[in-house]
C-alpha cells in the first residue's frame, strides 16, 4: 500500500505562538472576545431568518469564527474537529485561571461542571441526572460493555460497520465471561431504514440483551435509524447502545426522540469542544443496571448518572470550553446546522454520481446520511486521491475502510464552515484525477 502523506498544518513554534497568544490574553479580553462574536452572530440571525442566504453571506461570516490556518480546507472532522474562537478563549481563560490560582479555583470548578452537565443534557433533551461526563466514545462504551452484567451465552449485536471502539469492550467481555458477539452484516450502502431494521430483527434470539450500534458509521457515513432500531431492542426486551462519535454536533440529537438506552459521543469531533471530554448518556430507567466501572468516593451514593463520574481530578477547563462549544452551537441553532451540513453533504453525493467510476458508499436519503460521505473510485487508489487534494487544494479528507470487504474508499465531512465552493475544488480535483487515470 502507498504511504499517505501526512503534512502539518501547524509548525511547532506557530502553535506556540497561536497557545502563547490566547494565553496571553487577559481573562476580560478573552469575555470580551465571545461577546463579540455572539453579537455578530445575533446580527446575523436577525438578519437571515432563512437558512441560506443567497450569497451564503451567513455561512461565510460563520466560517470566520475558526481558527484555520490561511487556506486550510478542513473537510475531515472525522477524526478531530476544529474548536471554534470562543471555545478556543475559555479554554485559555480557564487554564489561565486554573495556573495562577491552582488551590481556589477548586471552590467553584465543581459547581461550573454542574453548569456544564445542564447545558449538556438540555442540548440532547434529556435529565442532567442522565449525562456522565467522559473523556471520549471509547470510555463511553466501555463504561457499559464493562457496567452491564452479561452471562456466558448471552448475545450482543453489532454491525460489520463499527469502529475498534465498538468491537473490543464486547470483545474483551467475550473473553472474560464468553458472551456471544454477533456481527448483523449492513448494505454498502443500504438501500432503506426496512432493510437495516430487518437485519437486526434476523438476528435477535431469546439469548440476545443488547443491540450496541454505531449512530454514525465511520466506514460508510450511513447515520443510523435509531428510533427504529430503538423500538424494535425494546418490544423484544433488549437495550440498545448507540455509538454516536460524530453525531453530537452534526445531528439535532434528541435522545428521547430517538429511544436510546446509552449514547456516547465525541464532542471534539463536530461539536467544537476540545479533545478529553465526551459524553455518555444513559436513560434512568436501566441505571440501575450499569455498575461504575472507576470507582472512588461517591459510587454508591451520588445520584443518576454523577455515580459513573467518580474518575478522579479532571481537567476542568475543557470540560467548561465543551460548556462553550454548546453556546456557540446554540446561537446558531442545532437544526440549523444540520440543516445546512445535510445540504452541503446532498450537494456532494449529487455531483459525485455524475463521475464515471464513483461509488458513493453513504445512503443518499438525507434521514439515513449526514455530513460523511464516504466513496470510492474505479482504478483510483484511496490514498492517491487524499495526497492530490491536499498538496493541489490544501483540502483535508481521509482514506477509510477496508480493502478486503469493497469498504476502502475515502471520506469527506461537510462541517458549517465548508462552502458549495469548497466542494467544487473537491470536484474538480476528483474529475481531474478521473480524467487521468492510467
Ligand atoms: C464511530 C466511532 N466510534 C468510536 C470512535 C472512537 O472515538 P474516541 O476516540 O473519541 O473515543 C470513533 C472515532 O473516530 C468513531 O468514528
Amino acid at each position: 500500500m502507498k504511504e499517505q502523506k501526512i503534512l502539518n498544518p501547524f509548525s511547532r513554534r506557530e502553535f506556540v505562538k497561536l497557545f502563547m497568544g490566547g494565553m496571553a490574553y487577559s481573562i476580560y479580553t478573552l469575555n470580551k472576545l465571545n461577546a463579540a462574536v455572539y453579537q455578530s452572530i445575533t446580527s446575523l440571525n436577525q438578519k437571515y431568518i432563512e437558512d441560506e442566504s443567497p450569497d451564503g453571506v451567513y455561512w461565510d461570516a460563520i466560517s470566520k469564527h475558526f481558527l484555520f490556518k490561511d487556506g486550510l480546507i478542513m473537510m475531515n472532522n472525522g477524526t478531530v474537529g476544529p474548536m471554534p474562537k470562543p471555545v478556543f478563549n475559555t479554554l485559555m481563560k480557564y487554564f489561565k485561571i486554573q495556573v495562577t490560582n491552582p488551590f481556589d479555583v477548586y471552590n467553584y470548578f465543581p459547581i461550573k461542571r454542574e453548569e456544564v452537565r445542564i447545558k449538556l443534557a438540555k442540548f440532547i433533551n434529556a435529565s442532567p441526572d442522565e449525562v456522565v461526563i467522559t473523556r471520549n466514545t471509547t470510555e463511553g462504551i466501555n463504561f457499559i460493555a464493562n457496567g452491564l452484567d452479561l452471562k456466558e451465552g448471552d448475545e450482543v449485536l453489532i454491525s460489520n460497520m463499527e469502529h475498534p471502539a465498538g468491537i473490543h469492550p464486547w470483545r474483551l467481555k467475550e473473553k472474560r465471561f464468553g458472551i456471544k458477539i454477533k456481527r448483523v452484516p449492513l448494505g454498502l450502502p443500504p438501500k432503506s431504514v426496512d432493510e437495516i431494521v430487518n437485519a437486526f430483527k434476523k438476528a435477535i434470539t431469546p439469548k440476545t440483551k443488547i443491540i450496541s450500534i454505531s449512530h454514525t458509521v465511520y466506514i460508510s457515513g450511513l447515520i443510523a435509524p435509531l428510533k427504529e432500531l430503538s423500538e424494535l431492542a425494546h418490544k423484544n426486551g433488549i437495550l440498545l447502545l448507540a455509538d454516536s462519535a460524530h453525531g453530537l454536533g452534526m445531528l439535532n440529537i434528541d435522545v428521547k426522540e430517538l429511544g436510546v438506552d446509552f449514547f456516547a459521543s465525541s464532542p471534539y469531533k463536530w461539536l467544537g469542544a476540545p479533545t478529553g471530554c465526551g459524553l455518555l448518556y444513559i436513560r434512568k430507567e436501566v441505571q440501575d443496571r450499569i455498575w461504575p466501572t472507576i470507582a472512588s468516593s461517591g459510587w454508591d451514593t451520588r445520584r443518576g448518572a454523577r455515580k459513573f463520574e467518580t474518575l478522579g481530578q479532571r481537567s476542568d477547563p475543557i470540560i467548561f470550553a465543551l460548556g462553550e462549544a454548546i453556546d456557540f452551537q446554540n446561537i446558531i441553532g442545532k437544526g440549523r446546522i444540520e440543516r445546512r451540513i445535510k445540504t452541503l453533504a446532498g450537494y456532494l453525493k449529487k455531483e459525485l454520481s455524475k463521475i464515471p467510476g464513483v461509488k458513493i458508499h453513504t445512503p443518499l436519503d438525507p434521514y439515513i446520511s449526514g455530513g460523511l460521505t464516504a466513496f470510492s473510485v474505479k482504478g483510483l487508489e484511496p490514498e492517491k486521491i487524499v495526497n492530490y487534494l491536499r498538496e493541489k487544494y490544501n483540502i483535508v479528507i481521509r482514506t477509510i475502510g477496508r480493502k478486503e470487504d469493497g469498504t476502502y474508499g475515502v471520506r469527506v465531512s461537510t462541517h458549517i464552515y465548508i462552502s458549495f465552493k469548497h466542494i467544487d475544488l473537491l470536484l474538480e480535483g476528483i474529475r481531474h484525477l478521473v480524467s487521468h487515470r492510467a
